[in-house]
C-alpha cells in the first residue's frame, strides 16, 4: 500500500469529516471509522499510523457513553483522546485549536508521534482502492448501475483499472434523461474504455407507467419502484454476479446517520438497500468528498464534463415536466435544456452556477407566430447556487445570455412560445418545482 493513514474513531464529534479533511489537507491520507472496529476490521484497513479518538456532543448511544473498542484501545499505536478521557494510554486534550494553532498540533501528531508520511495524492489513492478491489473480489463478477452521475461514472472508471472486465455495468435509460447522455455513458464506457455496458433504453415502459399521473410523489415512487425492477431484471440475465458496486460518497455517509449522528436524509445507496441482498458491497469512494471524488475521475481519465456535472436529481426530467407527463412537452423540454446548458457552457458560467436547468408548466399561454395567433407552453429558467442543497440564491445571469437562451428556444424548440426566469430563492421555492 502506498499511502499512510490516520483514522479517526467516531465517537460523537460532529466534527470528524472537517479533522479529516484538515489531515488530508497536510498529505496524509484519514479516514473515519465508527468506534466499535473489531480486530479484523481493524487488520483490514491498510497502513494506520495512529487514532484521533474524536469525542463529542453525540457520545451516548443508547443510553451508554460510547468508548473505542479493545481492538483499537490495544492497537498500540499512538492515540490522540479529543474531548474524551476513557482512554489513559492516550494523549488527551479538549478540543483541536481553530487556525494555525490546530495545524500545528495535527502536525506534530501525525508527522511527530505517528511518523507517517505525507503520501496522499489522488495517484496512491486510485492505486491503493485497486489492490483493495482486487483483493476483496479476487476472481469474481461486480455489477454496477451507472447513471452517469459523477459518483458512479467514477467508480465506473475506478473498478475498471482494477478488474476490467468482471465488472458489468447496467445503464437504464428512463427516458428522463437530458439530451446526450445516454449516449455519452455508452462512448466513454463502452468504446473509449471498453466496459462491459449493458445499455437498456426503458423509456416506453416508464413513460406508459407515468401516463397521466400528475401527483409529484407518485411520479418519484413510480420512476423508483421501476427503476429497481428494471435493473433487477438485468441483473437476473447476467451469472454468477457476487459483488454490487456503488458510488457512495461520505457525505452519503454522513446524511445516512453514522453510529452516533443523527440521519439527516437516507440516501437509497445506504439506507435503503433491500434486507435481502445477496450481494456483497464495492464501495471504493466511500471515504471521499466531492471535490476528491472529481479529482479522482479526472486522474482517471473521465472527461471534464461528466467529472464536473451538475447535481440531476434521480426522477431526472420527469419533475421538470410539470404534471401528467407527455412525450411532446418532455421533448420540448430537453431540448430548452440542452439550450440553456449550451449558452451556459458559452457564457463561462457551467461551472460557476451550482445547478441549471429549465422547467416546463402544464399550461399554454397566447402569442403569435407567423403572424398567427399560437397557443403554446412557456420554459421557465432556474439557476441556482446553494452549498448544501437546503437554502439556495439565485444566480443573476447576466441580461445578454438570458436574451440569447430565450431567442433560441422561442426560435429552436417546437411548443414554446415564452420564456421566463424564476427569481426565488430556497426558501420558499425548492430547488426543482415538483
Ligand atoms: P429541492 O427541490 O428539494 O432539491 O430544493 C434539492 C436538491 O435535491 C435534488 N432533488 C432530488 N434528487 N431525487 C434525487 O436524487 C429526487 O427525488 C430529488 N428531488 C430533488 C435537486 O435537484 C436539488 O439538487
Amino acid at each position: 500500500m502506498k499511502q499512510d493513514m490516520i483514522v479517526i474513531i467516531d465517537l460523537g464529534s460532529e466534527e470528524s469529516a472537517l479533522v479529516a479533511r484538515e489531515i488530508r489537507g497536510l498529505g496524509v491520507y484519514s479516514e473515519i471509522h465508527p468506534h466499535d472496529l473489531t480486530e479484523e476490521q481493524l487488520a483490514a484497513i491498510p497502513n494506520v499510523k495512529g487514532f484521533i479518538l474524536n469525542g463529542g456532543p453525540n457520545n451516548m448511544l443508547d443510553g451508554v457513553a460510547v468508548a473505542p473498542s479493545s481492538a483499537i484501545l490495544e492497537s498500540g499505536l499512538p492515540m490522540l483522546a479529543v474531548d474524551f478521557d476513557g482512554a489513559p494510554q492516550a494523549r488527551q486534550i479538549k478540543s483541536i485549536p481553530a487556525g494555525e494553532e490546530g495545524k500545528q498540533l495535527l502536525r506534530e501528531f501525525i508527522f511527530d508521534t505517528c511518523g507517517a508520511q505525507a503520501n496522499w495524492t489522488m495517484e496512491n489513492f486510485i492505486a491503493d482502492q485497486v489492490e483493495l478491489v482486487r483483493q476483496q473480489v479476487g476472481g469474481k463478477k461486480v455489477l454496477l448501475a451507472l447513471s452517469g452521475g459523477v459518483d458512479s461514472s467514477v467508480v465506473a472508471a475506478l473498478l475498471l483499472k482494477a478488474i476490467g472486465n468482471q465488472l458489468t455495468c447496467v445503464h437504464v435509460n428512463h427516458g428522463l434523461l437530458r439530451k446526450g447522455e445516454p449516449e455519452q455513458v455508452v462512448q466513454v464506457f463502452r468504446h473509449n474504455l471498453g466496459a462491459n455496458l449493458v445499455y437498456v433504453d426503458a423509456t416506453d415502459r416508464f413513460l406508459d407507467k407515468l401516463a397521466g399521473v400528475a401527483d409529484p410523489e407518485k411520479k418519484r415512487k413510480i420512476i423508483g419502484a421501476e427503476f429497481i425492477r428494471v435493473f433487477e431484471e438485468e441483473a437476473r440475465k447476467l451469472d454468477g454476479i457476487q459483488f454490487l458496486a456503488q458510488g457512495t460518497i461520505y457525505p452519503d455517509i454522513i446524511e445516512s446517520g453514522t453510529k452516533t449522528n443523527k440521519v439527516v436524509k437516507s440516501h437509497h445507496n445506504v439506507g435503503g438497500l433491500p434486507e435481502d441482498l445477496q450481494f456483497q458491497l464495492v464501495e471504493p469512494l466511500r471515504q471521499l468528498f466531492k471535490d476528491e471524488v472529481r479529482a479522482c475521475g479526472t486522474a482517471l481519465g473521465l472527461p471534464d464534463d461528466m467529472v464536473y456535472r451538475q447535481p440531476f436529481p434521480g426522477p431526472g426530467l420527469g419533475v421538470r415536466c410539470l404534471g401528467a407527463i407527455t412525450r411532446d412537452r418532455l421533448e420540448a423540454l430537453r431540448e430548452s435544456d440542452a439550450i440553456l446548458r449550451e449558452e451556459f457552457r458559452n457564457a463561462g458560467l457551467d461551472r460557476k452556477v451550482w445547478q441549471y436547468f429549465t422547467i416546463l408548466p402544464d399550461l399554454r399561454s397566447v402569442g403569435v407566430r407567423d403572424n398567427a395567433r399560437c397557443e403554446e407552453w412557456p420554459a421557465i429558467i432556474r439557476a441556482v447556487n446553494t452549498v448544501d442543497a437546503m437554502t439556495a440564491e439565485i444566480e443573476e445571469i447576466p441580461w445578454p445570455v438570458l436574451h440569447t437562451i430565450t431567442k433560441r428556444i422561442i426560435t429552436q424548440v417546437p411548443g414554446i412560445n415564452r420564456v421566463c426566469y424564476d427569481l426565488t430563492p430556497k426558501p420558499t421555492g425548492t430547488i426543482e418545482w415538483e
